[in-house]
């Protein structure tokens, strides 16, 4: 896809609306606060961790709040609600579960949906390679359906001590509205934490810049 400017501004730091998918005990929101970021929303499904986290950073709370939210069931939030979506590993996670090609596109759609028209960012961190992840940042075969942009960043795991790479796919949502996918309604939380696993998806074709 052609490289394109933010067609409507970002606002400044310290204003991002940010949502992050599958938050876990991760500290990635708090990180963001301390590092002078706006508002943090913070999903899971999982009951357990929301109420963990709730009380780990109950002194943050005009920064960061927590939801117990199923996001294969839709996300509890208007439409162009946030400026920046994180979702880190939880893709992945929600590709090994029953349903998990509708529920990805409709997770995609669902981030689309809310995210502010002309600048808003879907930043999914994944260790999908872009011929396993590109089709479900897609509708109909499209990657401009929801994106204005999508580009990819290779991610060596030095680090680790393993040949495998992560990737980033930084996805600018379009200016104009487009209809999204129908799911069902926004659910309660999980009582009980589910498995995940590591299971690969099949390789697709993309038309993503990777970079
Ligand atoms: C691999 S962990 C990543 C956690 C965190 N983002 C991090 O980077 O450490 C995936 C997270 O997604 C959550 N998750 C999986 N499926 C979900 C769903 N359908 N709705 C909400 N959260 C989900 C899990 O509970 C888990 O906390």
């Amino acid at each position: 896809m052609a490289t394109t400017k933010p067609l409507t501004p970002f606002p400044p730091q310290e204003k991002y609306r940010v949502l992050i998918l599958g938050c876990g005990n991760s500290t990635f929101g708090h990180d963001m606060i301390q590092d002078g970021f706006g508002h943090i929303t913070n999903v899971d499904f999982s009951s357990t961790v929301i109420e963990q986290m709730k009380t780990k950073y109950s002194g943050f709370s005009d920064f960061m709040n927590f939801v117990c939210v199923d996001v294969t069931k839709g996300l509890p939030f208007e439409s162009k609600s946030f400026d920046l979506i994180i979702c880190k590993g939880t893709f992945d996670a929600l590709l090994t579960s029953a349903g998990s090609i509708a529920n990805a596109k409709f997770v995609v759609s669902e981030c689309s949906r809310v995210l502010a028209n002309g600048h808003g960012v879907l930043f999914l961190v994944s260790y999908g390679n872009p011929d396993s992840r590109v089709v479900f940042l897609e509708r109909d075969n499209d990657l401009s359906y929801y994106w204005q942009e999508v580009s990819i960043h290779t991610v060596s795991r030095r680090s680790a001590g393993s040949a495998k790479n992560d990737y980033v796919y930084v996805c600018s949502k379009r200016l104009e509205d487009v209809p999204f996918l129908k799911g069902p309604q926004a659910s309660s939380c999980q009582t009980m934490d589910r498995e995940t696993s590591t299971t690969e998806m099949p390789l697709m074709n993309s038309t993503a810049r990777v970079e």
